[in-house]
């Protein structure tokens, strides 16, 4: 049994495999309609989120399946005291694969511990969200036809940002390509980002603050939210939650074919007069989402392609 609680649970070739069947559901998705029939999934949310979840459920549906599950901490037993170890031994019972979100770095990985049931990181506090990696990386493919070669911009909250440091993990895998992080000093990647995953792997990246500077050179831009929810203090959140602001100003000085993505929610990093640039591909990632959700819930479970 196989979870998914870090991109590099799966081999380049095993992602491969993944965004290949997404292309597959994408040109037919009706093929795929029935091949979860009578196999349910369990969102265990114990943080707030809408596309995630929502994402996971219609992957689950449009593949026949069912979903039950909760979407906060405060409507699960997790309010009466009960271990995320327990919750899973008897999600284990009512559900064939489960996807898990929570505040706690690591409770993925302690649930697929005692769990019977693949277990899929849905993020877990300011660590790693897998999925979204997927979702970014489908993206990636679909509009970009490849990986390498490419400059990537990550821009905003990189230190608490989970999908930047899932995003990274994936990327670095494949050949010649840039990364120029972009953030205020404070919000820079973590430690463990920068020297066990890109200088250990002689990753080329480059640490700076100006996102002007850096938009001419950039073949995709990841822009991200400065994460509220981790700050310690209310007053650091204000004083650098309008960091970066992309507005049509600068989308000026981008490539003519660069791309812009965001995890999304966003808030105010994306001016909304960007999204009418056809550049501004966040809302296709959302549609890209569900096809690779499916995907990856299909190679998870090992339930065959339809003839
Ligand atoms: C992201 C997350 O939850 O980390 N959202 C998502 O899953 N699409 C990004 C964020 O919340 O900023």
């Amino acid at each position: 049994m196989k979870h998914f609680l870090n991109p590099l649970d799966f081999s380049v070739e095993e992602l491969d495999e993944v965004l290949d069947l997404a292309d597959e559901i994408r040109a037919n998705p009706k093929r795929f309609a029935k091949v979860c029939e009578g196999k349910k999934l369990a969102t265990l949310f114990y943080e707030p989120s809408t596309r995630t979840r929502l994402s996971f459920e219609a992957a689950m549906m449009n593949l026949g399946g069912n979903v039950l599950g909760f979407s906060s901490a405060d409507s699960s037993s997790a309010a009466k005291g009960e271990s995320v170890s327990d919750t899973i031994r008897m999600v284990s019972c009512y559900a064939d694969i489960c996807a898990m979100r929570h505040p706690k770095e690591g409770a993925p990985l302690v649930a697929s511990m005692k769990s019977s049931i693949p277990v899929i990181n849905a993020g877990d506090g300011g660590h790693q969200h897998p999925t979204q990696t997927l979702t970014d990386l489908y993206t990636i493919r679909c509009l970009k036809g490849k990986f390498s070669g490419m400059t990537i911009g990550l821009c905003g909250d990189l230190k608490f940002g989970r999908t930047v440091h899932s995003l990274i993990e994936a990327l670095i895998r494949y050949e010649d390509i840039k990364f120029v992080l972009i953030s205020p000093e404070e919000l820079r990647v973590p430690s463990y980002i920068r020297d066990e995953v890109l200088k250990q792997n002689n990753q080329q990246f480059e640490e700076v603050e100006s996102l002007e500077e850096a938009l001419p050179k950039l073949d995709i831009l990841y822009m991200t939210r400065v994460q509220r929810e981790r700050f310690f203090n209310e007053d650091d959140y204000l004083r650098m939650k309008d960091s970066y602001i992309l507005d049509k100003e600068k989308m000026k000085l981008a490539k003519s074919d660069m791309i812009v993505l965001h995890p999304l929610p966003r808030v105010n990093e994306i001016s909304v007069e960007v999204d009418d640039d056809e550049r501004a591909c966040y809302f296709k990632q959302v549609e890209f989402s569900v096809y690779a959700r499916m995907a990856l819930i299909m190679i998870l479970l090992g339930v065959d392609k339809p003839c």
